[in-house]
């Protein structure tokens, strides 16, 4: 259970004022015929957050659906690439991600977010910065056996060794989603059921209109 807590101070600078946007995300949704949403991704390294989230992506790409894909590989590249993986760097790399992620969706877009994020807490945060409905967390929830004899990256490999610390589900906990909008199995599912159980969630909480 983590202690610490660097996401609740206020902002650091004073005199900042509220600017109204003049085009909000419900005009976007009315000329684009789709609302936004944050996808949220959770999981194991390993588990097929990033393919589920890429195969996805595509699909509505392909039927005119303004995407982004946010990767956890990818922001610690830029945006996060100051963050580590203690607990406290992890929180901060969701709590800029969710922050994020609200951007995309203020921008009208069906905005995919690819991290571990192993915290409940961290998780329901992001969640809390937006609106009922806005918010889906899948779970990718292949288990660790799965994972590990993937291992893509050789990084269980080194985890089991020592050579990394802190490596989620090896020295360093995954705090499963309790109840997440979906729970899709990636450890054995195929990948096109997948995208499709996706989909439908998105069309049922229309989000988007039935694609074909
Ligand atoms: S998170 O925990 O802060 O959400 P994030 O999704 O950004 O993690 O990054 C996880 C990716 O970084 C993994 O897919 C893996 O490729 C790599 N990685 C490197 N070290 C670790 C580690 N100690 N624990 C988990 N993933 C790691």
């Amino acid at each position: 259970m983590k202690t610490i807590s660097n996401g609740d101070t206020p902002p650091k600078a004073k005199n900042i004022v509220w600017h109204q946007a003049s085009v909000d995300r419900f005009k976007r949704a009315e000329v684009r015929g789709h609302k936004s949403a944050i996808i949220w991704f959770t999981g194991l390294s390993g588990s097929g957050k990033s393919t589920l989230a890429n195969a996805v992506n595509m699909a509505l790409f392909q039927a005119g659906i303004s995407t982004y894909v946010l990767d956890g590989d990818n922001i610690r590249h830029g945006l996060c690439k100051d963050l580590g993986f203690s607990d406290f760097d992890r929180e901060e790399n969701i709590r800029r991600i969710g922050e994020v992620a609200k951007l995309f969706l203020d921008a009208g877009i069906v905005v995919l977010t690819a991290f571990v994020s192993p915290f409940r807490e961290d998780r329901n945060k992001a969640r809390e910065l937006v609106g009922e409905g806005d918010f889906l967390e899948i779970f990718c929830a292949a288990d660790l056996k799965v994972c590990e004899q993937r291992d893509t990256k050789g990084l269980y490999a080194k985890a089991r060794l020592g050579e990394i610390k802190d490596f989620t589900g090896i020295s360093s906990p995954y705090e499963k989603p309790e109840s997440p909008e979906l729970i899709i199995n990636t450890g054995e599912e195929d990948l096109d059921d997948c995208v499709n159980s996706v989909i439908e969630k998105l069309v049922e909480m229309k989000i988007i209109k039935p694609i074909s």
